[in-house]
């Protein structure tokens, strides 16, 4: 495995590159969710490639930039054992050199509800950041995990209306034997937090039910997956939806695929989760 710093000494491994290219964008910090996509970008592809880089520019200003979890050693440990082929790690000078001035900013609903509406910014840096990783690492196929829905829809936006030049694969979310979605967060939480953050996969296994028994009313399912995460006394609802999956408008009657999705704060550490609602007759 290759383990490259600098976008120039990536451009010069890409070159000597043929055949396929299978990318994994992370913020590293990895857990099996990403390792599931490591493995299905090496299954898939001739060289598997996995990028680490805690993006400045998709943090707000109160947000956990600086104490976002790092150990580059572990990643590259982890990644090294599910046949990564090139992992590209770069800094911060970089990526965003004095005078960087292009932001890839997407209009419209997609990136203005739901984390849009509590993260001003967070996808324009999202999106330039990811627009930058395939131009650097021109991928034939990227792998994005369905844990954030929201990011998926924004990256096949991004993708559509620029015209990249690779497939989006969207990797089902991994989640702990109880329930737990994994995340790199996942570490803020005490074990009383990690038992309280329950509630959040509780809320969508109560969502999938409710659904499965006919409940079409969308207000009564978000409704109800409030009053259970409100039993819990450490959650603090950021938002529980019931959207429309092609723009993430609140729906009043499940009538068309739909996201259940919340985000949920335990004590400082903010969660998210999702689950789509297949349409059933
Ligand atoms: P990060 O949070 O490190 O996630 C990297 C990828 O792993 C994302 O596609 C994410 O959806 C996926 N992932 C995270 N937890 C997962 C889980 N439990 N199951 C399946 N997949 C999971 O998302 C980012 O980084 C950044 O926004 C990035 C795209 C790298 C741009 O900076």
């Amino acid at each position: 495995m290759q383990i490259i710093h600098t976008i120039s000494d990536f451009k010069n491994a890409r070159r000597r590159i043929s055949g396929t290219v299978g990318f994994v964008p992370t913020m590293g910090y990895l857990h099996e969710g990403h390792l599931s996509l490591a493995r299905r970008a090496k299954a898939d592809n001739d060289v598997a490639v996995a990028s680490i880089f805690v993006n400045p520019t998709q943090f707000g200003r109160n947000e956990d930039f600086s104490k976002y979890p790092r150990d580059l050693a572990r990643d590259v440990a982890l990644l090294e054992r599910e046949g990564t082929d090139i992992v590209f790690a770069p800094e911060a000078s970089d990526m965003y050199p004095e005078g960087f001035a292009t932001y890839i900013d997407i209009e419209g609903p997609l990136t203005t509800r739901l984390e849009g509406a509590v993260r001003p910014g967070h996808f324009k840096g999202v999106a330039t950041v990811v627009a930058k990783l395939f131009n650097i690492v021109q991928p034939t196929r990227a792998y994005f995990g369905q844990k954030d829905a929201q990011q998926v829809l924004v990256i096949q936006k991004l993708v559509s209306d620029l015209n990249g030049n690779l497939d989006v694969v969207v990797m089902p979310t991994v989640r702990e034997p109880d329930g737990l979605a994994m995340s790199s967060r996942n570490v803020y939480l005490s074990p009383q937090q990690r038992e309280a953050a329950l509630v959040l996969s509780k809320a969508l296994r109560l969502a999938e039910r409710l659904y499965g028994e006919g409940e079409r009313d969308a207000e009564c399912i978000r409704a109800a997956m409030r009053r259970l995460i409100e039993a819990e006394l450490l959650a603090r609802i950021d938002y529980v939806s019931v959207a429309d999956c092609s723009d993430l408008a609140e729906l009043d009657v499940v009538d068309r695929p739909a996201l259940v999705s919340l985000a949920v704060r335990i004590g400082a550490t903010r969660l998210i989760d999702n689950t789509p609602l297949e349409v059933l007759q």
